[in-house]
Order: C-alpha cells, then structure tokens, then sequence
C-alpha cells in the first residue's frame, strides 16, 4: 500500500507494508541519519518529529503518518549546527550516532519552551538515553543553545 507525508518540507509517496514502522520506511527511502538502536522505544536514536513533536520512529506504525510531517534532522540544519556549536564549546558532543535525535528533541524543546530550567531540560530529554559526554555539560549547552537568537 502507499502513504503520502511530507518529510523535511517535501511531499512523498511510500510504499509501506501495513505492519511496518516509520523508522523501517524512512531508512529504506534513504533517510539513513535516523538511527536504529534498540528498536523498542527505550534509546531514542530513532527520534523524528511527527507534526512537530518528537517520537520514537521505531514505534510509529508507518500507516497511521498519512498526511503527516515528518522532520529529520536534515530539516533542520541550522538549528543542529547552532546546537553543535554550543555542545563543542562546552566539550557535550554527542556521538555521530546520537547527535540527529538529540538535535530534533532539543529543537523541539526550543519551540516549546526556550526559557526551559534545568528540571524541564531534564524532563524532555528524559528519552534520549545515551550521553556519553555525561550530563552536566549537555544542560548547560542546552541552555545556551534555548537562549541563542542568533
Ligand atoms: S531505536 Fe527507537 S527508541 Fe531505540
Ligand atoms: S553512543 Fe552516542 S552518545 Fe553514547
């Protein structure tokens, strides 16, 4: 069967088959910086925005985003550019493998809340298991990052 969406701005039409998820598609349509970790919603690598908010991909059933948006990381680049910008300085980077889910999930946050304390920083990114930078440095990087109009 097909599905249209929209990812990253763009109108698609998938092929699907009924029990698959969205990060199954999106990988087979060559969306490769959504990552596959554990593949049941407990890491959050595979974190899209599905009509803003961010989501497992690997527990979306890929037929229920008819008419969806979908927002990769590519959708977002400057924004994961400024973000990686403040995770360096303040030494937080991410792994190439969980930088996309964390880019999307703290834009995200920004939408929502730019002026988010420490407790909903930690709150919103309570599904994005691994920092392997640890935790402490990321906060603060997240704070900046929610502060930066640049
Ligand atoms: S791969 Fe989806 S949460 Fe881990
Ligand atoms: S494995 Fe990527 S940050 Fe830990």
């Amino acid at each position: 069967m097909k599905i249209n969406l929209k990812v990253n701005g763009i109108d698609k039409t998938f092929l699907i088959q009924k029990n698959e998820y969205l990060l199954d598609v999106l990988r087979r349509n060559d969306y490769p910086s959504v990552r596959r970790g554990c593949d049941n919603t407990s890491c959050g690598v595979c974190t899209v925005l599905l009509d803003g908010k961010p989501v497992p991909s690997c527990s979306v059933l890929a037929i229920r985003c008819e008419n969806k948006i979908i927002t990769t990381v590519e959708g977002i680049e400057k924004e994961a550019e400024k973000l990686a910008k403040h995770f360096g300085e303040l030494g937080a980077d991410q792994c190439g493998f969980c930088n996309p889910s964390m880019a999307l999930t703290v834009y995200s946050l920004k939408l929502e809340n730019k002026e988010a304390n420490e407790e909903e920083i930690k709150n919103y990114l309570v599904g994005n298991l691994c920092r392997c930078t640890g935790y402490v440095a990321q906060h603060e990087a997240i704070k900046r990052y929610l502060g930066d109009e640049s």
